[in-house]
Formats: structure tokens, sequence, C-alpha cells
């Protein structure tokens, strides 16, 4: 058979299929878009869900795909086999209610036996047992022999995965030979041994599956097919394991080369080599659909794969970060087909490399750990490892749990799952009860599902601030539907038409009136309901309104406009952001309003000032070039040539709306602008933050906001001047001279205080006593504490060459006392700590020491110079 690339592969199939008539699509994002019944996408046929059921109008009835697929179901058996992984590619044909069994099936068989040249004698097809019209185009169309097919039941041969659309289907099969056969005599396509290779999966999908396991039969029988396409590549390179194609190899070889080590010389060693390799293409792709890791959801998949790839990296002894330099290798054999591999390059190995870096610095302090729960067990000889260790693996060192379940399996223990869980649903606990419920400002969502259902709010505020003839279908008070609203009355209408942009895309609703013959109503806010009707959010200031009267809508234009100049400025602001900090920045969200935007990207270290100040001047320099902002309507793929940005995941719809700012910001936006970049006035960034885990939030101001913004600053600075007695360019002068003089009065304070001591010092030595033949000092000196206390007792003593001093200091409540004797005078028998002792009683305090320095402490500041004067009494009984 010739040998065929994975690439080569792919072409080939969606080109016959074009040639068939179909639309050639994109792989869709690995995110599901408004399906809550998956995580990731894990067939050809999952995106396209709403084109089966008929809930939307394909772009047309016939379509092909290469559709990136994850299914993390088997992933604990992911490189112990040569056949497991996560990552997949499947080639799909489909028919929305076009063609059907008779056709696809010889397509198929043309395919496979004309463009793969896979020989007949090599093939083997089945059906569903009770599928007699596939049996027959088989048999008679086809020209398949009887004993080449094989009748199979539900297990086998009706497809459906979760709810959805779903069908009896009929297989290929190649034969491998019989060498890789059972031997049992009824070994036939749908053994479970290695002979039978399912690599094509016509399903015939009739039915749509629902929440109740109900099929439901759909209104036209559709196709659904599904090739795994690097199963396809096995057999057309022959080979017998997915890590042996091409495009997987390339891979493979890549991480041996950086392990050092060689494949399938140690079993060990290759199950890391293939987990590595595996998990490595799912985490490139799903970087490259926006993907973080997080604790949650898809988030957490991201974060299990790419840990235990990193583990595995540990085992095979590889001591470097690594994962960015096998990305570049997944993104080199897939970015023909995948263009969002390139264009997103840079982004994607942060992501992955900012992640690894994280695990990097609790893995090794986490596995010690769990060594040493292992010794734990073994001493104690158990078995099951408890669900509050595992958690706190997981939460401290960031151990997803079936990392921890692998590194137990490998010595033979388990984990309490089930305790585990409880912990971790505490923790979500915690987290739910620290989030606000959300609400539709004041009603709950849930008044609006009672709308009729073929109303829907239509939008004219792109052309227009004015709508004088709509009509009111709905009034709710209090979550409650009224006739009439009354002055004061604050409430929420639906109306037919409006010119209103109610708040979607980051930018928030409109302000204006609602008018009718009767009444008034100021609006405050305007939200998206069910069924896309636009709740308008506000309160009656004069007369009555009532349903079904005509009214008047007019969106107030100056705040309108605000909000226009800080979303225009928002698109100009995520160019620079690329342009200057890289292209690896992404949009994580967006608040623009009338009085400021602030964007949140993606990106890993704060942004410097010079960076700042860069960005600031880009989108500045593209106000003062008056760029032209041209709105137009097209599809997805007319919009992604013209280089539109687009956000990660964001379902598109048949049109899309590209914002085009003198072809130099392209975006895809639902939101309203201005007509030109200059209208922006000026733009001024007003802070830089962090929010989260690689995520940075700019805040920033347009037009009057940052007019106000600068007058208050060059306010601050005139009020600064005016105090300092100077002009605006005199103050830096100034402040400068002030703090020259204030030193040099510092200094000179310094100075003084030195004279003063100095002086205080020879007060007390003037006021020496002789107490039975050794010099006593007593001194007070409330402005010292207690460490000034001290330095005034060594100086005294070096003054006083022989003797004792007592020092106190007193305020607020608080007494210090240090008492110093030179060694002579304790030869006489003077004692510091005894007397401190004694005299701290005085002052209601307590202390002790050393016979030749003591310190104590009191309360009673009254009763300092008493204290003193005991002291003299004291040294007194001492020297005898
Ligand atoms: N949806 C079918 C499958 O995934 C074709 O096998």
């Amino acid at each position: 058979m010739k040998f065929l690339g994975l690439n080569e592969i792919r072409e080939k199939y969606l080109s016959f299929f074009e040639e068939k008539g179909h639309l050639r699509m994109g792989s869709f994002s690995l995110v599901p878009q408004n399906d809550k019944s998956l995580l990731l996408i894990n067939a050809g046929m999952a995106p396209l869900k709403p084109y089966f059921t008929g809930q939307e109008k394909p772009p047309r009835t016939r379509v092909t795909t290469c559709q990136k697929c994850i299914r993390t179901g088997d992933i604990e058996n992911v490189g112990k086999t040569s056949r497991h992984g996560t990552f997949f590619e499947m080639l799909g044909n489909f028919s929305f209610g076009d063609y059907f069994k008779e056709e696809v099936i010889p397509w198929a068989w043309e395919f496979v036996t004309e463009v793969l040249e896979i020989p007949v004698e090599r093939l083997y097809v089945s059906v569903y047992k009770e599928d007699d019209e596939a049996y027959k185009i088989w048999n008679e169309k086809v020209g398949v022999s009887s004993d080449r097919i094989v009748r199979l039941g539900k297990e086998d041969n009706f497809w459906e995965i979760g709810v959805g659309p779903c069908g009896p289907c009929s297989e290929i099969y190649f034969d491998r030979g019989e060498e890789y056969g059972c031997g049992s005599p009824d070994c036939a396509p749908g053994c479970d041994c290695d002979r039978f290779v399912e690599f094509w999966n016509l399903v015939f999908t009739q039915f749509d599956k629902d929440e109740a396991g109900n099929y439901n039969p759909l209104p036209n029988p559709n196709i659904d097919t599904g090739a795994g396409l690097e199963r396809v590549a096995c057999i057309m390179q022959n080979v017998t394991s997915i890590f042996d194609v091409d495009t997987v190899k390339a891979i493979r070889d890549h991480v041996c080369d950086i392990a050092k080590v060689e494949y399938l010389k140690e079993f060990k060693k290759d199950v890391s080599i293939r987990v590595i390799t595996d998990h490595m293409r799912a985490v490139t792709f799903m970087a490259s659909d926006g993907i973080l890791p997080s604790n949650e959801g898809r988030g957490y998949v991201f974060r299990r794969l790419l840990r235990r790839a990193v583990r595995h990296g540990k085992l095979l002894g590889i001591n470097r970060l690594f994962l960015a330099d096998l990305a570049a290798t997944v993104i080199e054999t897939s970015k023909n087909a995948y263009p969002e591999l390139e264009e997103k390059k840079d982004y994607i190995l942060k992501v992955l490399s900012v992640e690894e870096q994280r695990f990097n610095e609790t893995i090794d302090q986490g596995l010690e750990i769990l060594k040493n729960y292992i010794d734990e067990l073994k001493a104690t000889n158990q078995t099951v490892l408890s669900g509050e260790k595992c958690f706190k693996l997981y939460d401290t060192y960031g151990f997803p749990i079936d990392l921890t379940k692998e590194i137990l399996a490998e010595e033979g223990f388990t984990l309490d799952e089930e305790s585990f869980m409880n912990e971790m649903e505490a923790q979500r606990e915690r987290a739910r009860a620290a989030r606000e419920e959300t609400t539709y400002m004041g009603s709950e969502e849930s008044i609006y599902t009672q709308l009729n259902k073929d109303w829907t709010t239509q939008f004219e505020g792109y052309n227009t601030l004015v709508v004088s003839d709509a009509v009111i279908r709905a009034i709710i008070i209090n979550n409650d539907f009224v006739n009439t609203a009354q002055t004061n009355q604050e409430v929420s209408i639906v109306v037919d038409r409006t010119p209103f942009y109610a708040e979607s895309g980051g930018q928030v609703g409109d302000k204006g009136i609602i008018k009718t013959d009767n009444g008034t109503v100021e609006i405050t806010d305007c939200v998206k309901v069910i069924g896309n009707n636009f709740a308008h959010i506000g309160k009656v200031i004069n007369g009555t309104i009532s349903v079904e009267e005509k009214a008047y809508l007019e969106v107030n234009k100056t705040n309108r406009m605000a909000t226009a100049r800080n979303h225009s400025a928002t698109h100009l602001l995520q160019k620079a952001l690329r342009d200057i900090v890289g292209n690896h920045v992404e949009q994580a969200g967006s608040h623009v309003s009338p009085e400021r935007l602030r964007f949140d990207f993606v990106h890993f270290a704060p942004l410097s000032q010079e960076e700042i100040q860069k960005i600031e001047q880009e989108v500045n320099e593209n106000v003062f070039e008056n760029l032209p902002i041209n709105i137009c309507e097209t599809d997805i793929e007319e919009a992604r040539k013209m280089g539109a940005m687009a956000l990660f995941g964001e379902k598109y719809g048949k049109t899309v709306r590209v914002v085009n700012m003198g072809d130099h910001s392209i975006e895809l936006c639902g939101g309203t602008h201005l007509s030109n970049t200059a209208g922006i006035g000026t733009f001024k960034i007003i802070s830089e933050s962090g929010v989260a885990a690689g995520i940075r939030r700019i805040e920033a101001l347009t037009g009057q906001a940052a007019l106000d913004y600068y007058r208050q600053q060059e306010r601050y600075v005139k009020e600064a001047a005016a105090v300092l007695k100077t002009t605006p360019d005199g103050i830096l002068k100034r402040i400068e001279s002030l703090m020259t003089e204030a030193k040099e009065n510092q200094k000179e304070i310094e100075k003084l205080r030195a004279k003063m001591a100095g002086e205080a010092v020879q007060d007390v030595l003037s006021g020496k006593i002789d107490v039975n033949g050794v010099s006593l000092l007593t001194a007070r000196f409330d402005e010292l504490d207690m460490n000034g206390l001290r330095n005034m007792g060594d100086n005294l003593k070096n003054k006083i060459g022989s003797g004792v001093i007592v020092l106190a200091t007193g305020k607020d409540n608080k007494v210090n006392f240090v008492v110093m004797a030179t060694d002579d005078a304790v030869k006489k028998g003077a004692h510091a700590g005894n007397l401190i002792r004694e005299i701290a009683k005085v002052a209601g305090g307590s202390g002790g020491g050393r016979p030749n320095m003591a310190q104590a402490g009191g309360k009673e500041v009254a009763k300092i110079d008493e204290a003193l004067a005991k002291a003299v009494e004291i040294l007194k009984t001492q020297i005898q």
C-alpha cells in the first residue's frame, strides 16, 4: 500500500468531499458553544448539533471538516498502551437533511478504495442488525460480498454520545492480518482483539436523544461520518500505534531527544514518553482555544493533562522547563490545518511555560510529602490514602487527584475518592457562599421566561438614537407583569423595537427616555433577556405608561458618545498591547462605560512604566491620525481573511460584524463605535494592575473624562505651587531646596540637642552627692526613651569615674529607670539590681538586674521624684 502522511490524508479527504458538493469548514474550537452537556468537543459532529436538530440553519446542507477532539475517559490507559490517547482528529462529512445512505455509503467506499487505495480484500463492513437498507446498499450497490458484511447489535452499531443527535451506524474495518488475531473461530469485525481495526463510522442520524433518555425522531434524516485521522494514518503508514504516525512520532522523537532516552527500550520509560507525547498535543490545542489552567471544568482538565506531562518529564529525568519546546513541535506539525496554532504561538508557549513553572515550584515538595504518606501507609499496613491527605496535596501542592491516584497505583495503593470529593465539595461551598447571587437589575431572570416565545426585540440603535413608533409589550414591576405603571414606580419595559444598546460584550446598556402619550420613563440601563428581548430598566418620572401603548424611545446622546469613545479606544488599546507587549496578549474581559474603560488581558508580568507610556502614545497617535472607523457585516471566514481579531471560543454566527479602524485595528465586535478615531479626543491610562494569575488590567479614560482628569492633576499642581509660593514649573526646584533646607535644619537640631545633652550632663554631674564615700547621681530626663536613658547612663558613668547613677524617664503613665554602678562602687557594696527593685516599687513597678547595671519600669509618673529620693536611702544601706 502507498504511504500517506497524516497531513496528506486530511487534505485528500477534505478535497474529496468538497468535490462532492460539501462546504469545507475549519475545525471548531475545542470549547463547546451553548452546549452544557459537554466539557470539550469529543466528535466531529459535536459542534454541529444545532444543525442536526434544526435549531440553526447550516451554511450549507453538506459540510466537511477535520475536527480537533479530546476524550479523557480513558486517561488512565494513556501511555500504558500504544493505542490510547486523549487528543485526536476526526474527519467528517455531514448531511443536514440532504443526502442519506444511498449516497454516503458508495462515497465512503470510493474514498477508501480509490483515493487511499486500500485493497478490497483487507476491508470488512458492519451494519446495525436491523438495517437491511444499509446491508443492501453495501452488498448490491457497492458490491461488497456478503461474507464481508457483519450485522452487529446496539453496543457496536448504534452511535450516541451523551445527549443529542444519534442513530444506527455502519462501520468499515481494516483487516491487519491473521497474525494480529486472537485465534478464536468467532474472530470477526467487532471482536475485541487487534485484528480488525474500525476506522470509519457512518452514522445515520435519525434521532435526537433528550436528557430524559427519549429518542425523538429528527425532522430529516442526516449523515454524520467520523473517521479517526490517526487510525487511518496508522493503516496508510503500516504501523499499529498512533505514536508511530509521522506527525505524532515527530513529537515522540522530540521527547526522547530532550530526555536523552530511547523509545522501546524500557516499558516504564515508554509509558512516560507516550503520556507526554499525547498530553502535549492536547494542551497545545487547548491553549490555542483560550483555555487557561484552573481548578474548574475544562481548565482543570487542561491542568491535569499538563501537570501529568510535567511529572512524567521528571520520571524521565528531565530537569528543565520543556513544555514550550515540545509545543513548538506540535505547532510545526499541525499549523497548516490549524492556523490558530501559528497565530497564537507566542501566547500558547507562554501559557504552558507559566503553568509548568508554577507546578515546578511545588511538585518536588508534593512528591516528597506523598512519599512520606506512602511510607506511613506501608508502616501501618494500610492501602488507602485518606481523602483529607489527597486534598492537601491538591490544594497546597497542586496535585490533580488522578496524578496522586496514578502515583499511588504505581506502588499498589489507592485513595479514598469519596472523602476527597467531600473535601472538594466543602471548598466549593465556601466559594459559593462568598459569591453573590446575580439578578437582572432587581428582577430575577426567571420572570422573563414568561414572555411570549415569539417575541424578540429588534435593535435599531446602530444607525439611530431614536425610534418613534415602538410598542410597549410588557411592563414588569417587582417581578410581576403589570398593565400600567405610575409616576415614581421602578419598571422594566420590553418593547418590539429599540435604539437602546443592551449590555453585552463588556459595553454597558444605554440610558435615555421612553415616552408615551401619557407618561415618561427615565431609562438607566438596558439588558438582554431571554429570546433576545431587551429589558429597559428605569423609573416613571411623570404620568402613567401602559402595555400596548405606542412609545417614543430616545437614547441619551452624550452618554452614548462617551461610551463609544471608550469602546473605540478599547480596540486601539488591544492593538497597541499586541504591538508593544507581544502577540500573546489576548482579551480576557472588558468593561466599557461612559465614565471609563477597563481591559483585562492575558499577560504574565506587570507592565513597566515605559511600556505603559508607549501603549498610551500609540493609541493617541491613532487618535491624531483621524483613522476612519468602518463597520461591515460579513462571514467569519472573510473576517479572518481581513485579519480580524476574534475572541477565543466566541460563537460567531453566520454573519459577523467587523469593526475596522483604518486597517490598523480590525476586530469582531457587536458594540457601538465612533465613526473616526479622532472623536476619542485623548486617551489616558490611569492604572495597571493584576487581577488573577496571568491576567492584567488596564483602566483608562478618554474625551471629557480624560480632560477632567488632566484638569484635576493640574489643580493639584497649582495648589501645590501656591502653597510653595512658586509657579508650577518651579515646584520641583522649590521642593528640592526645601528638602535641602530641612536637612540642614535637622543637622542643626541634632547639633543643638547634643549640646543640650552635654549641658545636662554637666548639670547632673554638679548635683553629685556623697553616700558613705560613694558618689551618687540621680536625674530625670522625661524627653528620653529607654535607649536614650541607657546612653545617658553610659555617658555619665564615663564622666563620673566612680560611683552610682540612677536615671528615670516618665511619660504617659510609663516610667523607666536605669541604674548603673562602676566596678569599684560595686566592690564597696553597691548593687544596681537591688537598688532598682526598691525604687521601682515606689513608682508602681518592678525590675532588677546585675550589680553593675539594671533597668526597670513603672506606672506612676508622679512618683518619680520620690523614687529618685529613695535611691539615697537604699544606697546608704548597701554601703556600710
Ligand atoms: N459521530 C461519530 C463518531 O464519533 C461519527 O464516531
